[in-house]
């Protein structure tokens, strides 16, 4: 009884950057749980594998090449999603990262602003463009994803953590807008995930990999299926009573090295 409240079948979800590393594992731990995918990725040939896969496990994908820092583009998988399904059920705001690594006082103002881009105003854009819909609906689940860096200094990327930071604020705001209509909005926020985007800062500092490793109480680096385990609860009706929160998923790591 209790397990049928974790499933998504037939449901309906849009997964921005779904092409790889935790986007990836959240589409695809969504669509064992029943659901139809909708890949919002920039990398079409990444989107395509994706879809491959999900395809394999008997689910529908829809592959809708995006870059979420464009309003046009973001209406236009909104649109694509309701011709083909005919609703939205699910968002979830993963496609982020980071561009530089540098201190505060060295960081471009270019790069600056192409942080905020990726990570806070693509998920404002697909939160506006998808919630629009979900009022309509008076129903749907937001999960927005943040990250450890946004809850304690990042000195790395400052930048970054500063964007993350708002993306749970953003979160907070969101659910109390559109409680009334029935739409939750939550976030995740991982600590140190073995992905792509982290293998390029472990490539430019030797050691910092294993260092990290040993300050994470669990013991090992976070995995996708990890986020997408969260990110299939707070989306399902398991967590029908769940809205406005930002869910750490981390390993109890309490902070973030960034020197071995
Ligand atoms: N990996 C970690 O340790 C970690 C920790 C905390 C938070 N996060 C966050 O989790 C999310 C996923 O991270 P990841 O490690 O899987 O990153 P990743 O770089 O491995 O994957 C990101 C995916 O997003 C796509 N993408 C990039 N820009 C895009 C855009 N403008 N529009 C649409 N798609 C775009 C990429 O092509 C890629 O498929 C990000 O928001 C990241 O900030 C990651």
């Amino acid at each position: 009884m209790i397990l049928s409240l974790f499933g998504l079948t037939n449901r309906v979800a849009i997964v921005t950057g779904a092409g790889r590393g935790i986007g990836k594992g959240i589409a695809l731990g969504f669509a064992e749980a029943g659901a139809d995918i909708v890949i919002a990725e920039i990398d079409p040939a990444l989107a395509e594998e994706t879809a491959g896969e999900i395809r394999a496990k008997g689910r529908k994908a829809l592959v809708a090449p995006t870059d979420v820092r464009i309003a046009s583009q973001v209406d236009h998988v909104v649109e694509q999603t309701l011709k083909e399904f005919g609703k939205i059920d699910i968002l979830v705001n993963n496609a982020g990262g980071w561009t530089v690594f540098s201190p505060v006082l060295g960081i471009e103002e270019q790069d600056w602003d192409r942080c905020i881009e990726l990570n806070l105003k693509g998920a404002f854009l697909c939160c506006k463009a998808v919630g629009k819909v979900m009022v309509r609906q008076k129903r749907g689940a937001i999960v927005n994803i943040s990250s450890l860096a946004g809850f304690v200094p990042f000195t790395a990327a400052p930048h970054y953590g500063a964007a993350k930071a708002a993306v749970a604020n953003l979160t907070q705001t969101l659910a109390m807008e559109l409680a009334p209509h029935k739409v939750r909005v939550n976030a995740i926020a991982p600590g140190s995930v073995e992905t792509d985007l982290t293998d390029k800062l472990y490539s430019t500092q030797p050691g910092l990999r294993e260092y990290r490793i040993k300050t994470i109480p669990l013991g090992r680096l976070g995995r996708p299926q990890d986020i997408a385990a969260a990110a299939l609860y707070l989306a399902s009706d398991a967590a029908d009573w769940v809205t406005g929160e930002t869910l750490m998923v981390r390993g109890g790591m309490l902070g973030i090295p960034s020197q071995s």
